[in-house]
């Protein structure tokens, strides 16, 4: 058995086509991971042969891929915000959209000063853990239902040198009452339980409780939202992720409870998937 390093990626690719909208990206990440070595190499040596153990290691990767398996399960890390994060089925593949979450975050968080910043649902950590490495004055507290998430989160943070606070917690329900924060984060589940996006793709390999919140998709959100003035200082700041079609509920659910300066923001893709809100003061 043996094949060249270009013949194997168009092999690869074509077989990943169907469930991958980056088939060809998918295949060289694999195959670089393969060889040890980075996406580069492949360019600069597309003739060379692969040995036959790295071939059969490419080629179970590959079955894997199908299954559909996430790229970031098998390589083991995904970047996100420019760092690079462990990642395990225990929680959700970071998305690049949810770095438009963190940049309304941080437009938020003046270098200059102290702020405490609560991350809800924090998953692998990189919401929580991003914050406290761009704002190192910060004190961050992050919670999450699921004792596997946090795990992977509590790794995270150690790898990547960030102090945080990680609770074990249904939203805010561990947190002592007392607590106050300046900025509350979060990207929680926003699919609605029957929508067949969750059957698409990748979605069916990733945990879902970390996907849907129940019958709406709106739940986590309401959730949030309502209990977070108790939380948040006077003058106190909110910055949700949602689903593109979920902008005017969750304004709705936001003005209900208080909040003003309500403003929605696209991401790349020009979807309006991020709002931020400001605590009225009396
Ligand atoms: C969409 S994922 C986001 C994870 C991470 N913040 C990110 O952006 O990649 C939602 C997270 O909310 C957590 N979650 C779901 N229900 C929860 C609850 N009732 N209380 C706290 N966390 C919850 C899930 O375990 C999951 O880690």
């Amino acid at each position: 058995m043996s094949e060249q390093i270009d013949t194997a990626l168009a092999h690869a690719a074509s077989r990943i086509e169907p469930l991958s909208e980056t088939p060809r990206l998918d295949a060289e990440l694999l195959l670089a991971f393969c060889l040890g070595k980075t996406r580069a190499y492949l360019y600069t040596w597309p003739e060379q042969e692969l040995e036959e153990n790295t071939l059969a290691h490419f080629l179970s990767l590959v079955d894997e891929r199908c299954k559909p398996t996430p790229v970031a399960y098998l390589l083991g890390w995904r970047e996100f915000y420019a760092r690079e994060f462990r990642a395990t089925p225990a929680a959700l593949v970071p998305r690049p959209e949810t770095e438009l979450l963190v940049e309304q975050a941080l437009a938020r968080l003046d270098p200059a000063r102290r702020y405490g910043v609560l991350d809800l649902g924090t998953g692998s950590g990189i919401v929580a853990i991003t914050l406290k490495l761009e704002r190192p004055g910060i004190r961050v507290v992050a919670t999450d239902i699921d004792p596997g998430s946090l795990e992977l989160a509590r790794d995270n943070a150690r790898l990547l040198g960030a102090e945080v606070e990680f609770i074990e917690s249904d939203w805010y329900t561990q947190l002592p009452a007392d607590q106050t924060f300046d900025l509350v984060v979060s990207n929680p589940p926003y699919v609605a339980a029957e929508h067949p996006f969750l059957r698409a793709g990748d979605l069916p390999a990733e945990p879902q409780h970390a996907l849907t919140p129940g019958s709406s998709g709106l739940e986590a959100i309401a959730t949030i939202v309502a209990q977070a003035p108790r939380f948040l200082e006077p003058g106190g700041e909110i910055v949700l992720e949602h689903g593109y079609d979920q902008q005017a509920a969750v304004r709705d659910l936001l003005a209900a409870s208080g909040f003003i300066d309500i403003e929605c923001h696209l991401d790349l893709n020009d979807l309006p998937r991020c709002t931020t809100a400001k605590l009225f003061e009396k």
